[in-house]
């Protein structure tokens, strides 16, 4: 059904589609033509829609600044499943991952060797020298942030302090692929690029995803990628950029009780920073981190 050019715009914006997005499509379409991926209209989030994900990341950062106050060693990761929970509730919001395709607690807290999805558990007690990725994903008002940061508990081995730190820059890094009429790929490249260099491994089959309006969108935002590859970004794109690195072989296997944990192969390091990003008219916005 084509859109008449007096009707109101399919963004949301309430101006007519002449004097809004009857250019940007004209521009999408050209690039389709060009045979490189465009976002559907559903993809680009409405301004009321941005500004709903925008508290719902205020929110989750709040509960990874609190997080980093109160972790520390001597602590199970439950009760840091129970302290981001309550905090989440207390605020309005609901926490993504309790119940979320059988997920069975309201955040993940990946220790070590494991590289994602770890399940709080009263009985694994944080130790000096220890690495955590502690992954929270708030729902609020009916919108997700997704955010995830490593901690270092007590004093930690230089090998995992690099590890940690090359893993958030490239992240830092990929921010500035981040920006109308770039591409998807960019980012994926950026990425793979300053982790190779540094000698670790990403993993590929495990990467971002679209957020907002749901917990996992399209695109696939793979952190393995080719330079001018992907789908092009367009401003009002919100999507997560969260690459999970690994010490040594990007191989890993998931736990075959629990259903859910994601462990590397080789037993070694694994860390992981996570960011959810909106493309902007001139750059990109965090939305949470
Ligand atoms: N927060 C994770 C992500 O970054 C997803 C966790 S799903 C869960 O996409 F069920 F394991 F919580
Ligand atoms: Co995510
Ligand atoms: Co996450």
């Amino acid at each position: 059904m084509k859109i008449g050019r007096n009707d109101p715009c399919w963004c949301g914006s309430g101006k007519k589609y002449k004097a809004c997005h009857a250019a940007f499509d004209e521009k999408l379409e050209a690039y389709k033509a060009k045979r490189i991926p465009v976002p559907s209209h559903k993809l680009i989030k409405t301004p009321e829609q941005l500004e709903g994900i925008r508290k719902a990341g205020e929110l989750n950062t709040a509960v990874l600044d609190m997080i980093a106050e109160k972790i520390k060693a001597g602590m199970s990761t439950e009760e840091i499943n129970r302290l981001a929970h309550d905090y989440i509730v207390a605020h309005g919001g609901i926490p993504a991952c309790l119940g979320y395709q059988g997920f069975p607690k309201s955040i993940c807290t990946s220790v070590n060797d494991v590289i994602c999805h770890g399940i709080p558990d009263e009985n694994e007690i944080l130790q000096d020298g220890d690495i955590i990725n502690v992954d929270v994903t708030t729902i609020l008002n009916g919108y997700y942030a997704d955010a995830s940061r490593m901690f270092l508990i007590g004093e930690v081995s230089e090998e995992a302090q690099k590890l940690v730190a090359v893993t958030k820059e490239s992240v830092d890094l990929a921010l500035k692929e981040v920006k109308p009429w770039g591409r998807l790929g960019n980012i994926g490249a950026v990425i793979s690029e300053h982790i190779h260099k540094n000698g670790y491994t990403v993993l590929r089959d495990i990467g971002g995803h679209g957020v907002g309006n749901d917990f996992h969108e399209d695109p696939y935002v793979c952190h393995v990628a080719k330079r001018d590859t992907g789908m092009l970004l367009v401003p009002g794109m919100v999507f997560t950029i969260e690459p999970m690195v690994n010490e040594g072989e990007e191989d890993f296997y998931q736990d075959e009780e629990n259903g859910w944990t994601i462990y590397t192969e080789d037993g070694s390091l694994s860390a992981q920073w996570e960011y959810t990003v909106a493309v902007t008219e001139d750059g990109f916005e965090i939305l949470t981190h």
